[in-house]
């Protein structure tokens, strides 16, 4: 299982240590958060921040947009060269275009799908798409409750992506722990996004995501 620890659950007065932290603790992705105060009812970080997390990251970016208007954040944070950049099918009239958009920026293309938006929605973007990101909570808040129903959810999805692109990842964002890990592996899940788990966890980061690993 690789291991996205979320830095929205960071302390942000000192988050350079804290993203330094997580990359020596063996984290495989670093998840950033992005909301725009519309799409979801939080607002988080820009470019400004961003850019000083990308100088102290040694492991990829995965960016997690929860915004309207993705085209514009994707120019904002392409500079930065994430791994992947996400965004939510829900808030996209033209997923295909922002698909190929991203790709061309040399950046993974990823969908993101709400708690309530079934894997057949994006059944033929799948083809063009290196990434499907499952909302375990609603969007805007870490430190939230695990919704069960993204298991079931892995499962049809990966049967999808088993027709269509069968090198497609499935990852899982919200209210990860280390209770609720097996069954999302059983699933066929490959990443596991995790921020209050890791970032609250009373052994340290390293032994939070080894515990998840
Ligand atoms: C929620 C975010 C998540 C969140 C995860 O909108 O996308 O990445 O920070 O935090 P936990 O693991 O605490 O649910
Ligand atoms: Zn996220």
């Amino acid at each position: 299982m690789l291991v996205a620890p979320s830095i929205l659950s960071a302390d942000f007065g000192n988050l350079a240590d804290d993203v330094k932290a997580i990359c020596n603790g063996g984290c495989d992705l670093v998840h950033v958060d992005v909301m725009d105060g519309h799409f979801v009812p939080n607002l988080t970080i820009g470019p400004v921040v961003v850019s000083s997390v990308a100088k102290v990251a040694t492991k990829p970016l995965d960016i997690h947009l929860m915004v309207e208007n993705n085209s514009f954040f994707v120019d904002l944070f392409a500079p930065f060269k994430p791994e992947y950049i996400s965004f939510h099918i829900e808030e996209e009239k033209h997923p295909h275009r922002l698909i190929q958009k991203i790709r061309s920026l040399g950046i993974k293309p990823a969908i993101v799908l709400n708690p309530h938006t079934t894997p057949e929605a994006i059944e033929f973007l799948l083809a063009d798409l290196d990434m499907v990101l499952l909302m375990s909570v609603n969007p805007g808040f870490g430190g939230q409750k695990f919704i069960p129903s993204v298991i079931e959810k892995a499962k049809r999805l990966k049967r999808l992506i088993q027709i269509h692109n069968p090198k497609c990842l499935i990852e899982v964002d919200g209210g990860v722990n280390n209770k609720n890990i097996s069954s999302l592996k059983e699933a066929g899940v490959d990443i596991v996004v995790a921020g209050s788990y890791v970032f609250n966890h009373s052994s340290g980061y390293k032994s939070a995501i080894l515990s998840l690993k």
